[in-house]
């Protein structure tokens, strides 16, 4: 199924170039902005952020370090929306606070690219998903992970129906102690589950291909504790589909920062005829230096010749494809806003101890 969107409005995705601004240029945002101000048939027209120093500071480095004419800075959103002329945003702002800057893009009729979760709860996640129905324009969530070959190639033999269908799956996602402790500002405002859980529940989702209908999790609490950090050190939950699937998700944010990648992670699937294992952790390269052992990825994010490539660039160029053909992102808000139904739902379970029923309303 597919959503009917307005034309484009003459003068604007018609054009070759398009015009992109980033909102919230931290780690992700400043990825965002600097991939936007790499391609050639992009103009990144603007940053902002809360902290303005954060975004000019980030101008100057596109500017000094990648050689990408200095994207104008803003101080308020409203004046970026009226004033950069772009015809689409990144947003990369924290987790919770996706929604006021995405509706209000939408509703300036912009098309909207917004880093995964959609949102930490249901009504939010409403809210961005009617708001982009209501504007005709497209708002895509950034799991960027669909676009990894591995994962496409499970959910095509699935979807041919050469593997049957998927019977159980198992991920595990750990982050080394660094990523709640000092490389997030807002740890204790999002959880384990919301961070890493939110990839695999997307991709084991498009897998099952039907809707989450019950759920079931469990946290360990610690760590995280002792630092000054209201988190769990580990969430696990266990998910059933309507179709009698079954998945269950591991994330945990304590591994020692010794750990040779930022994340660990891994993925079983078990499907009627064919099974496949997924070791994202290593992907196959151990790198032994003289100080540390690394493992690096490549699947996701990795530079070449002073750009940026792996499924990060794939998901983005997408989205451009996406606005210029008039098609429906792969990831558009309405078909994964379930993820955070079921993310949602893995926090009531939390709170409660109890399993919580869910429909996750599946969106094709
Ligand atoms: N796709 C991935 O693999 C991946 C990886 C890491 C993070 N993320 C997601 O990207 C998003 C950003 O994460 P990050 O690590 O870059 O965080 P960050 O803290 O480094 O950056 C967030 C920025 O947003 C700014 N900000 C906050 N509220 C704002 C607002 N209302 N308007 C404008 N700016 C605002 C903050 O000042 C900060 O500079 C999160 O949703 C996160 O989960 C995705």
């Amino acid at each position: 199924m597919s959503v009917e969107h307005k034309s484009p409005p003459p003068g604007s995705e018609a054009r070759d170039r398009l015009r992109i601004a980033v909102v919230g240029t931290g780690l992700l945002g400043e990825r965002h902005a600097r991939f936007w101000g790499q391609q050639d048939d992009v103009d990144l027209v603007g940053l902002i952020d809360l902290n303005i120093q954060q975004a000019t500071n980030a101008a100057e480095r596109l500017a000094g370090t990648f050689g990408i004419p200095r994207p104008p800075v803003f101080t308020s959103l409203d004046d970026l929306l009226k004033s950069s002329g772009a015809d689409a945003v990144s947003v990369a702002t924290p987790d919770f606070a996706h929604r006021d800057p995405v509706v209000r893009a939408l509703e300036a009729g912009l098309h909207v690219l917004v880093e995964k979760p959609l949102a930490m709860t249901t009504d939010d996640a409403k809210a961005m998903t009617e708001a982009s129905r209501r504007s005709g324009r497209w708002l895509m969530v950034n799991h960027s992970m669909r676009w990894i070959p591995r994962y496409r190639a499970i959910h095509d033999a699935i979807r041919s129906g050469q593997w049957g269908k998927m019977v159980v799956a198992h991920s595990a996602k750990s982050d080394v102690i660094h990523v709640p402790t000092e490389m997030l500002r807002w740890a204790s405002r999002t959880s384990a589950a919301y961070f890493l859980t939110a990839h695999d529940l997307d991709l084991v989702r498009w897998f099952a291909g039907d809707r989450i209908v019950r759920v079931y999790a469990q946290g360990a609490r610690g760590v995280l504790d002792r630092n000054g950090i209201d988190a769990y050190d580990a969430i696990q939950s266990s998910v059933t589909f309507a179709n009698g699937s079954i998945a269950s998700f591991e994330a945990s944010w304590i591994h020692p920062n010794t750990y040779p990648s930022f994340t660990d992670d891994y993925m079983h699937v078990i499907c009627e005829n064919g099974v496949a294992y997924l070791d994202r952790g290593r992907e196959g390269t151990e790198v032994f230096e003289t100080d540390r052992v690394r493992h690096p990825k490549h699947s996701t994010v990795y530079e070449q010749d002073g750009r940026i490539y792996g499924s990060f660039r794939h998901a983005l160029e997408h989205f451009t494809h996406c606005i210029r053909a008039g098609i429906e992102p792969l990831t558009s808000a309405r078909r994964v806003m379930g993820v955070v139904s079921a993310l949602e739902a893995i926090h009531r379970s939390l709170d409660s101890g109890m399993p919580v029923i869910v429909d996750d309303g599946f969106g094709d």
